[in-house]
């Protein structure tokens, strides 16, 4: 096809070849499959903020790491330059979580390049080499849906033994590839992914990727709705002994006489939130 105009650039620079086709256009980006030498991958193309919809709200980007301080006065203030480098610092999100995660064993789309708002990855295919599809499309017996759902909750604890929670994980966002003639989960769409120790908000996050992994998989399998994973694995992170070994049950259980963790994550939001809510309106 036609390269767009937003990949022209990656192709003078030798970046990659051809444009075969157009993957997705979602809310976010546009993906497309490219030709770099001999190898086929693809480009996500993401979308001017104008054009975006809903996730660069306060809670993800919070305690986002930015150079300087110049551009963090100028993210607060809202000028151009510091939309300019909110938009820069966004975009690159995705690409710092694949490296991060890729290096801790999570099983991510490996990511090559990331130049002009364009990252090129790794094209996760299917057993016939055409792009993988994501779990929506896939209907899994029960015996598949409780090995898949084991796997991913892996990959949840392997991601927050690296610091790092999804932030938007669903059915949406995992795509069935194709390995050594195995199905195997493999997690994108990092832009919005956070640090889990700097963001006071990872703890609900992690609890939703979580229960969105339970909701998807107990249509198939129906004895995972009374499972709770999600509690389970942040206590044992908050109480730093979380690792990739950790034997989970799927229960968690309110020690007597202990806090009650789920309100005082809500109490701790909530003062957050107004705090914000104070800043914003003090301007
Ligand atoms: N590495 C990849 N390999 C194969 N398909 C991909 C890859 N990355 C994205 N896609 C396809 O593009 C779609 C949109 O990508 P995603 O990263 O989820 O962006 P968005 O923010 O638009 O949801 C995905 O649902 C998937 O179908
Ligand atoms: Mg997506």
């Amino acid at each position: 096809m036609k390269p767009p105009k937003r990949l022209q650039a990656l192709i003078e620079e030798g970046l990659i070849d051809t444009v075969v086709r157009q993957l997705m256009s979602g809310k976010e980006a546009t993906v497309f499959v490219v030709r770099c030498g001999d190898e086929t991958r693809c480009a996500k193309v993401y979308k001017e903020a104008t054009e975006r919809s809903f996730r660069q709200a306060v809670d993800y980007t919070e305690n986002r790491k930015v150079k300087n301080t110049r551009q963090a006065r100028a993210m607060a203030k809202g000028t151009r330059f510091g939309r300019q480098a909110q938009e820069a610092a966004w975009q690159s999100a995705e690409v710092d979580a694949l490296y991060r995660l890729a290096d801790a064993g999570v099983r991510v789309p490996k990511p090559y390049n990331f130049c002009d708002g364009v990252l090129i990855m790794e094209l996760v295919t299917d057993e016939n080499g055409d792009a993988a599809p994501r779990l929506n499309d896939v209907a899994f017996s029960p015996e598949q849906a409780r090995r898949h759902h084991a796997t991913l909750l892996l990959e949840v604890v392997r991601m927050l033994c690296a610091g790092v929670v999804h932030g938007d994980l669903s059915e949406f966002n995992i795509l069935l590839g194709h390995e050594s003639g195995v199905d195997c989960p493999v997690i994108i769409d990092l832009p919005q992914a956070v640090d889990a120790a700097g963001n006071n908000h990872a703890s609900r996050m992690l609890l939703r990727d979580v229960a969105n992994l339970r909701a998807y998989f107990t249509q198939f399998a129906p004895e995972l709705r009374s499972t709770d994973y999600g509690l389970e694995i942040w206590d044992l992170y908050q109480r730093g002994v979380l690792q990739t070994e950790s034997v989970l049950t799927g229960r968690f259980v309110q020690q007597a006489g202990s806090v009650d963790m789920r309100s005082v994550m809500r109490e701790i939001d909530d003062a957050r939130d107004e705090e914000s809510a104070r800043l914003i309106r003090m301007g």
